[in-house]
């Protein structure tokens, strides 16, 4: 199937509801993006790679970064990292404090705040440098220099207040090892990673071909361990909109405020979507809208 005129014909369908939804402003250095944006990347197992519109533009990563420093945490620590954190669906917003008291600290999955601030902890304490070790696979992945943005950085520190709650929260349970301060730090940085849809249909390229690097072969993480990440993506990475996601989209996806998502068909492609418009659970309303149109034109489903 020739994937180009696929991709062409979402972005062209889309263009009327550019600037639908709400950028994030409760991270001030994002509020400025304007909404009329829209890309879409698309990478087969095979390498060809697609684009169309606005899929070379970088944009604030946010949660998708949970994908990878998941994928580093799983790499260096094996099973023990399910010590401290869950695996089921929270049904509850991405940033959410209420089921932390009743389940004594331990976050529900790595993918909502709670638990992506504590696999934080768990590479600070297992990397001489989680900052340098993050860019590092990032840039390894994609092929091209992947940096943090220090304005998003600092512009979350300063506002990052449930962050900073949900973090104290672990630590009166006993369930960071780090000092709360180094590792927001940490977390902070990983959501301001600036990539474009082309750099993240690349980079997470190894969830399709059974944890092998795209441009190397070598193994990222190991075939058991991409299924398991496939599979936490299906069922958390889109928060309490993953029954909505599977239903409609039915591919593993994470989503970021920035207005990204990343989705993947085990076996086949991988694939980027960018529009900054998010609807009322923290996904990019058009990226979900492009995801459905992708997936009924190519009926490429993992269902
Ligand atoms: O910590 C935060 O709230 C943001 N840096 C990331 C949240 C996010 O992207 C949730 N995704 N939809």
């Amino acid at each position: 199937m020739d994937l180009q005129p696929v991709l062409d014909d979402i972005v062209a369908t889309l263009e009327p509801q550019l600037g639908a939804g709400k950028v994030a402003s409760y991270i001030p250095a994002l509020a400025s993006v304007s909404p009329r944006r829209l890309g879409i990347a698309l990478r087969t197992r095979e390498g060809a790679e697609y684009r169309a519109g606005d899929a070379n533009t970088p944009f604030s990563i946010q949660s998708v970064s949970k994908l990878f420093t998941l994928t580093l945490a799983m790499r260096h620590l094996g099973d023990t990292l399910w010590e401290r954190i869950g695996r089921e669906p929270s049904g509850n917003p991405f940033n959410s404090l209420v089921q932390l008291e009743s389940e004594q600290g331990v976050p529900r999955n790595p993918f909502i705040n709670a638990g992506a601030i504590a696999v934080a902890d768990r590479l600070v304490s297992c990397c001489d440098s989680a900052r340098a070790d993050i860019l590092a696979l990032l840039s390894s992945l994609s092929g091209e220099t992947i940096v943090f943005d220090e304005e998003v950085a600092a512009s979350e520190a300063s506002s990052g207040f449930r962050n900073i709650a949900l973090a104290n929260f672990m630590k009166s349970f006993g369930k960071l090892d780090n000092d709360v301060a180094q590792v927001l730090d940490f977390y902070f940085h990983q959501c301001s990673v600036a990539m474009s849809c082309v750099q993240l249909a690349r980079a997470a390229a190894y969830l399709c071909s059974d944890g092998r690097h795209p441009l190397t072969g070598e193994a990222v993480v190991t075939e058991r361990q991409a299924r398991r990440i496939n599979a936490l993506m299906l069922t958390c990475g889109t928060y309490d909109a993953a029954g909505e996601f599977a239903f409609r989209i039915g591919l593993p996806c994470k989503s970021g405020v920035g207005g990204g998502i990343v989705a993947v068909l085990p076996d086949t492609l991988s694939l980027c979507v960018w529009s900054p418009g998010l609807d009322e659970t923290g996904n990019s309303l058009l990226g979900m809208k492009a995801l459905e149109l992708f997936v009924a034109r190519t009926g490429l489903s993992v269902f």
